[in-house]
């Protein structure tokens, strides 16, 4: 089918007028929770209309798009990731009528819309399970499920919620089989070798796609598929099964984009970006927990080591990079002695550790140090991949471990310093979660309103950050290539798109370094400082000597001499 034929809404065929399919290379997303970001209805949860008066803030930010965690009718027991009706909106956040108007209203500001496709597993109140519980064994409708007489099947795939479950199988006393879950066990496992399933989420997904939404990540994907004598991860049939969903987009949709949630190690998540013919993007896990690693450890090594070990990907993919997100900071891609390293550091107080990894936020993990704070957004904003930003840390939001499961990084966000945070007119004992009130990051201090008057904040540096990256394609597009240095705790790389050359220095150290750069190939060419626009020192055949403030760092255009 010809591109032109292809579904648009207006709004979106206006964002990709004379518009780049490759948008999401150049993309800022930020990540957000309806539910905690603003409650118009005075119920204590937030909802579309209250995204919608927020818009202009987002757009503040800078931010081309939006990542809306699952807003669909769900019993809420594992944060709306247990979906017991994929066409509908959760009824406390809005109607189908709020969710399209949000849609347009974000495409107005030209910031895109990535939502969630959950399609590994259901919640047990999805009425395809509760129908699949009562079918005959064998039927088509139980099918919908994995089941198994005995709970020995599929040993070799591991338990990823260790805190809360013991197997991955679960007595059904209503089928009087077991039903396979790879998360909690309310969460049956759908089963993707059934043709019924894949036409029904082929259907799902296109039903999001014709309401406007531009991206669709997809949530939990290594384990679609399970077979006997593996570890039921990354199996062909899964990649498969990924390709006939691209196949169906690319007939039907432009532009449009899928997100890949695989927290796999960089060698086996690449083949989720197929030949370019399975997911566009797909987030890098295991770069992650490396970039606080080298923070604490003073040393580049860490993110160097994975970034060698990352593969290329076709050039219509990229990677999604980020600090932090809604889930615990996952410490599964990391060796032992990592691990261990990370949670002495990280997670003193076992409060801290969830399954395998860290529920704080970044603020918190850098003990709220705004100089660490700035450092890791500048790498996270300068690396290889598009960025995403989990809501609340660009003004440095707390957490609160004291909440079950995850729910500590995901309260409410932090408007004003006013009753309820400016997040909700309810009741304060309505509200979903608790708002963070003990210092230091009480919303009485920390907030939107605060930072918006304070020229120096976290908030105004990030929304500079972000207008910075956006200037330069090389950040989105550019080749990456990191330059040896004998001052370890000196991370050096350049970032090259066309004829824009860009040079990224940063110190890890809490103490002043310096480093010298072996530039000479730039012989002649001048050092621009991005945020001051200030000229350094002519390159020369001789090393380049750079000095730092503690856990300081530059980004620099090289120019070449204007001859002529
Ligand atoms: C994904 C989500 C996480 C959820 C899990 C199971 O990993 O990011 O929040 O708990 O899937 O649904």
């Amino acid at each position: 089918m010809a591109s032109d034929q292809r579904i648009q809404t207006p709004e979106q065929a206006s964002l990709t007028k004379g518009g780049d399919p490759l948008w999401y290379k150049d993309a800022v997303i930020y990540q957000l929770h309806v539910k905690g970001f603003r409650d118009s209805t005075r119920d204590g949860y937030g909802d579309f209309n209250g995204l919608i008066e927020k818009l202009d803030y987002i757009q503040s930010l800078g931010v081309t798009a939006l990542w809306l965690l699952p807003f669909y009718p769900s019993p809420l027991r594992d944060d709306g990731y247990d979906i017991a009706d994929y066409r509908a909106i959760n009824p406390r956040y809005g109607t189908m009528k709020d969710f399209r108007r949000f849609v347009k209203a974000a495409h107005d500001r030209d910031i895109r819309v990535i939502t969630e496709l959950v399609i590994n597993h259901t919640s047990d109140q999805h009425a395809w399970f509760q129908a699949a519980r009562r079918a005959p064994p064998g039927s088509q409708k139980r099918n919908y499920y994995v089941w198994s007489d005995s709970d020995e099947k599929y040993k070799g795939a591991r338990i990823i919620f260790t805190d809360s479950e013991k197997s991955n199988w679960t007595w059904d006393p209503v089928a009087k089989q077991y039903f396979w879950h790879r998360f909690f066990y309310h969460q049956p496992d759908l089963n993707f070798d059934n043709r019924n399933v894949r036409r029904a989420v082929l259907k799902i997904m296109k039903y999001w796609l014709d309401m406007g939404v531009d991206g669709l990540r997809l949530d939990a994907v290594p384990y679609l598929i399970e077979r006997d004598g593996t570890n039921c991860e990354n199996l062909p049939e899964t990649h498969q099964v990924l390709k006939e969903m691209r196949a169906e987009m690319d007939a039907h949709y432009s532009g449009r984009l899928f997100l890949a949630e695989a927290n796999q190690w960089p060698i086996d998540v690449r083949p989720y970006f197929g030949d370019g013919d399975e997911c566009q993007m797909a987030f890098h896990f295991p770069l992650m927990p490396r970039m606080y690693m080298a923070l604490r450890r003073e040393d580049a090594t860490p993110i160097i080591d994975i970034l060698r070990q990352t593969p290329e990907i076709p050039q219509s993919c990229q990677w999604a990079i980020f600090l932090r997100n809604h889930d615990e900071l996952t410490l599964e891609m990391v060796s032992d002695e990592e691990r261990d390293y990370m949670y002495r550091e990280y997670a003193t107080d076992p409060l801290m550790r969830i399954n395998v990894g860290i529920r704080r936020r970044l603020a918190p993990l850098l003990g709220n140090g705004r100089r660490q704070i700035e450092l890791m957004n500048a790498l996270l904003f300068t690396m290889p991949g598009t960025p995403v930003v989990y809501y609340g840390d660009e003004i440095g939001m707390g957490d609160n471990v004291y909440l079950g499961d995850r729910n500590g990084v995901r309260t409410p966000m932090q408007w004003t310093g006013d009753r309820n945070a400016g997040f909700s007119e309810a009741d304060t004992a309505a509200l979903y979660s608790p708002i963070i009130s003990d210092p230091p990051y009480g919303y009485q201090s920390v907030n939107v309103e605060a930072q918006d008057r304070t020229s120096t904040s976290l908030l105004a540096w990030m929304r500079r950050v972000i207008k910075l990256r956006k200037q330069y394609k090389a950040f989105g597009r550019g080749t990456f290539e990191i330059l040896p240095l004998a001052n370890r705790k000196i991370l050096a790389y350049l970032r090259q798109y066309q004829n824009e050359v860009i040079l990224v220095v940063a110190c890890l150290s809490r103490f002043s370094q310096a480093a010298e750069l072996n530039l000479s190939r730039f012989a002649g060419s001048q050092l621009i400082e991005l945020f001051g626009e200030t000229p350094f020192p002519i390159i020369t055949e001789m090393p380049y000597l750079l000095t730092f403030a503690p856990h300081g760092f530059y980004m620099f255009r090289i120019e070449r001499p204007n001859v002529g």
